[in-house]
């Protein structure tokens, strides 16, 4: 045939001067190829972010060694590239370092493959490309090696991209020949079957990235391989800490050897006749399947004892004792594994035989879990009707912070609403997690926005929000409108807003949430009447976040220089303080800002002494707690004073940054209403005593914590459990990374990928106030705890290997605040302390062969260690200290 054409080529003379362009193989029929076959893997960890070409320690990974011999034993007769090819393996066999610590390379080592039967392979050819491929009985592992070494075969060399299919989906492809040389990229391999999950925060998330290149020598003057190489690497990085990576590099050598006759030829008109005939010959059926390698998605990874079992090995990690340290996280995330591979029955047997003390915390796993299974039993379980809260309030709090809500989930919340609920704040905690998971939805899929089941809640918030007749009604449904943050909202918001008081404090709260790149000219209007007091009740803290929010999404010089003119009041010292430094904090931000209000300030009319020397106590700021290379750890402080020095409102916020994203990680406020009041003021406004707490968690606004509420209640006040115990406020374990991804390699071995990250929280305070004393003493301890845990695995049936990292660790921020408001001007006093934390990353890799001694761990260990430190916040707050805590020590004093 070639010969043939080598003629006809030389006849016309193209063939020895320039050969004709390679497009795909020629192999003919009537022969057999022979060639040797190896692939190899490799796994590491590579935490050198300077430099990724430097892996850290030894290696774990294999190599498989075989020959394969490669037949024509069909062609087609009107087109002579359509072609049936047999692929046989012959004696593959697995090559291992014997030990750990052996240097001298990797030697033959018995594995399952030397027990299985190699039946062929039938790859229908067209053309180059690889249409279908038709299996007998056959282990798993091996037909994804042999539909591995068909893919191969595929090339179809164009000039242009192009899209194949192939082992790993569909996959865009680029060829680049030169002589006997073809060179193949391929990209972006997708799956037909699972889309990887979406999720809008990459500081809760890994990279996955992968690059893979074929390089075939074909035999001079023949379209067949002479040798072909092919290199792939795939590797996960966690954004959060990119020296968390780690990687697999597959490498195919495929050398070819001889050729020979090959009698067995089928003569048939078409492929299917062809197949026919040969089936029946063989006396066997085939399964015809595509290249692409379906990969197993339920294959447990780690600890795969039933789910009664791993509860009873992490019960310990289990108690609430343990929350907002390592351990609890530990426990919650190995337990997520047993909860989602579990049945109802099990899980149901969980609930009834596991100990008390850990029920709460096996809760919050289960609203991690997400399977319809899961969900079944949490919605039968969890007592959400009952008087006692805290239970159902944690477990919906749980539920309202998982990274991939799905309409099942927001469908069974939201029917909750209809139940014969006896608590509003239960009532008020299902609508925190329903605005939130219609949130998360969105965020993830942009799709989502215009869905039935988004339409559905937020209609029927509208709707109850309509309906209210209490003005706890109106706040926990705009408290939902807060967390929903969806731009259709904006209208009703502005309404609110108009009205004033605490109602148009949340809408406004809400407006920020939807974000600025929302704000439309009648929004910056009625932000900016907000703040100027166009409508009367206007609350201080909303003037402030109106003129914040003005500042960014209207950084003109004629909307900051009134801002800044309106400083020169001084009937409003804590608000001009608080706009001030919010003009600052925008600057530091964004360059626009920044240069927008160099400009305004420059004229001297806007920047002098009148409005830039503000004498109030207020303060806002955001400070670095930790800078990293891939993120910044960083705490805001808010607080809001009234003119007489006593506070309103005060908040600590803590979140992640990097460049492209804010991850609000947890924020505690507290609020005191109807102190240090003039006599004048308390008979305008008789506002009653109350006092509260605000808590976010991951982006999820939780309804209002009140500590009591009227002057009676406050008498006695000490906010405290048992004995001067704090008070628990928020404790829980989070899901806050849930990633999965198979890749498959050239070769046909998938690399399973899989990334889970949990914190555990324990908040808890309490807050004593003494009337006679005129003083009080509020303590917030916010201890938490980060685990983060990667695995890589590249699993077949006859070797196992893994390389995972835990990266974790646990610390504490307390804020105390002492007030005394005795005397005016009042005296108050923030402190913030962290004490000492250590931060591990331990890689671990195992390389097992089923059925045979051979075992490989290795355990890399990593800590750094942060001193404790207590924060010196600003100037005025430090001088109030001194003056509030020293008496108290001198009073305590021997002397
Ligand atoms: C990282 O790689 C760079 C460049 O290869 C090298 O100079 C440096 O020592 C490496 N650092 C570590 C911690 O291995
Ligand atoms: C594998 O086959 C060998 C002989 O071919 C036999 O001795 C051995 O028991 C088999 N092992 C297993 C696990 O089947
Ligand atoms: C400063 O601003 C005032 C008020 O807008 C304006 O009248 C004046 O021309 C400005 N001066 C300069 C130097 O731009
Ligand atoms: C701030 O300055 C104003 C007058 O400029 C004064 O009345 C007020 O008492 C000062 N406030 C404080 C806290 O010093
Ligand atoms: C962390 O903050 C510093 C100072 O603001 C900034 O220069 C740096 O780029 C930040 N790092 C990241 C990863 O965002």
């Amino acid at each position: 045939m070639w010969i043939a054409l080598s003629i006809i080529f030389s006849a016309i003379g193209v063939s020895k001067s320039l050969p004709a362009p390679v497009s795909s193989l020629q192999y003919d029929s009537g022969l057999s190829y022979k060639y040797s076959y190896q692939l190899t893997i490799l796994l590491n960890e590579d935490s050198n972010i300077t430099s990724r070409s430097a892996a850290v320690g030894r290696n774990v990974g294999y190599k498989v060694s075989s020959e394969f011999l490669l037949s024509n034993v069909w062609q087609s007769s009107s087109d002579p590239k359509e072609k049936l090819l047999k692929l046989e393996l012959l004696k593959p066999t697995l090559l291992v370092s014997s030990t750990m610590h052996s240097t001298e390379g990797i030697n033959r080592h018995w594995s399952k493959l030397d027990n299985l039967s190699y039946p062929p392979i039938y790859i229908h050819w067209n053309d180059g490309i690889v249409q279908k491929v038709y299996l007998l009985p056959d282990s798993q592992s091996l037909i994804n090696i042999k539909k591995g070494i068909a893919s191969l075969l595929q090339l179809h060399v164009s000039n242009t991209p192009t899209k194949e299919a192939d082992v790993a989906g569909i996959c865009e492809v680029r060829y680049k020949t030169a002589g006997n040389t073809i060179r193949k990229n391929k990209y972006n391999c997708q799956k037909s079957s699972s889309i990887p999950k979406q999720q809008s925060s990459e500081l809760r998330m890994s990279t996955i990235t992968s690059t893979s290149e074929m390089i075939v020598d074909l035999i001079p003057q023949e379209n067949i391989i002479q040798t072909l190489t092919s290199r792939e690497e795939v590797m996960m990085t966690l954004n959060m800490w990119k020296q968390a990576a780690v990687f697999v590099k597959s490498k195919i050598h495929v050398n070819f050897i001889d050729r020979q006759k090959n009698p067995f030829v089928i003569s048939a008109t078409d492929v299917k006749s062809a197949l026919g005939a040969l089936s029946k010959e063989m006396g066997q059926s085939f399964k015809e399947e595509t290249l692409e390698i379906e990969s197993d998605p339920n294959i447990c990874i780690g600890n795969c004892k039933p789910l009664m079992e791993l509860v009873k090995e992490y019960s310990e990690n289990m108690h609430s004792s343990h929350l907002g340290k390592v351990k609890s996280a530990a426990g919650f995330l190995k337990l997520l594994d047993g909860f989602r591979r579990a049945s109802k029955k099990d899980i149901f047997m969980v609930f009834k035989k596991a100990e008390e003390a850990i029920l709460t915390q096996l809760l919050d796993v289960l609203a991690a879990t997400q399977s319809t299974d899961a969900l079944d039993v949490a919605f039968e379980l969890v007592e959400f009707e009952s008087k006692d809260t805290t239970i159902a309030e944690r477990f919906l709090l749980c539920l309202a912070t998982v990274p991939y809500p799905n309409e099942d989930l927001i469908v069974r919340t939201l029917k909750l609403l209809h139940r014969k609920l006896k608590s509003e704040k239960v009532r008020a905690t299902i609508l925190v997690t329903l605005s939130s998971l219609i949130r998360t939805y969105c965020k993830n899929n942009p799709k989502n926005k215009g869905s039935v089941i988004v339409k559905d809640v937020s209609d029927l918030f509208l709707r109850e929000l309509g309906g209210c007749h209490h003005i706890i009604c109106v706040l926990n449904h705009l408290l939902a409108l807060k967390n929903a943050a969806l731009p259709e909202h904006i209208p009703i918001l502005l309404e609110y807003i108009k009205k004033g008081g605490i109602l148009g404090l949340v809408a406004m709260e809400a407006l920020k949430e939807i974000g600025e790149e929302h704000f439309n000219k009648e929004v910056k209007n009625v932000l900016f009447r907000a703040y100027f007091q166009f409508w009367p009740h206007q609350e201080s803290a909303a003037r402030v976040l109106a003129a914040e929010l003005l500042i960014k999404s209207d950084s003109t010089i004629s909307t900051v220089g009134s801002l800044v003119l309106s400083l020169a009041s001084r009937e409003q010292p804590e608000i001009s303080t608080l706009v001030l430094s919010k003009v600052y904090s925008a600057m530091k931000k964004n360059d626009a800002i920044s240069s927008c209000v160099k400009e305004v300030l420059r004229n001297t009319t806007f920047g002098n002494y009148n409005y830039l020397a503000q004498n109030g106590t207020s303060t806002s700021y955001e400070h670095l707690l930790l800078a990293t290379h891939d993120v910044n750890v960083t705490y805001g402080i808010n607080m809001e004073m009234r003119p007489a020095g006593m506070l309103k409102r005060t908040s600590l916020d803590l979140g992640l940054q990097n460049n492209h994203e804010n991850l609000h990680l947890i924020s505690l406020g507290l609020f005191v209403e109807g102190f240090g009041l003039s006599d004048e003021e308390q008979k305008e406004n008789p506002e009653e005593h109350s006092a509260g707490m605000q808590l976010s968690v991951l982006g999820v606004h939780l309804r209002p914590y009140i500590f009591f509420t009227g002057t009676a209640e406050l008498m006695g006040l000490v906010w405290s459990g048992v004995g001067g115990e704090p008070t628990p406020a928020l404790q829980a374990n989070f899901l806050i990374m849930d990633q999965m991804q198979s890749i498959v390699l050239q070769n046909g071995i998938s690399v399973d990928f899989m990334l889970k990250g949990a914190l555990s929280a324990d908040v808890s305070g309490t807050v004593e106030i003494s009337m006679w004393n005129k003083n009080a003493h509020a303590k917030v301890k916010n201890s938490g705890a980060l685990l983060v845990n990667g695995f890589c695995r590249v699993d077949t049936s006859f070797v196992e290997s893994h390389v995972d990292f835990a990266l974790g660790g646990s610390s504490a921020l307390d804020m105390v605040v002492d007030l005394d408001f005795g005397k005016k001007p009042m005296k108050i006093c923030l402190q913030v302390e962290q004490p000492d934390y250590i931060f591990r990353h331990n890689v671990r890799k195992t390389e097992t062969i089923p059925g045979s001694k051979h075992l490989i761990k290795t355990l890399k260990r990593r800590s750094i260690h942060f001193p404790g430190r207590s924060f010196n916040l600003h100037k005025k707050n430090s001088d109030s200290c001194k003056e509030l805590l020293l008496p108290k020590k001198q009073a305590s004093s021997f002397w």
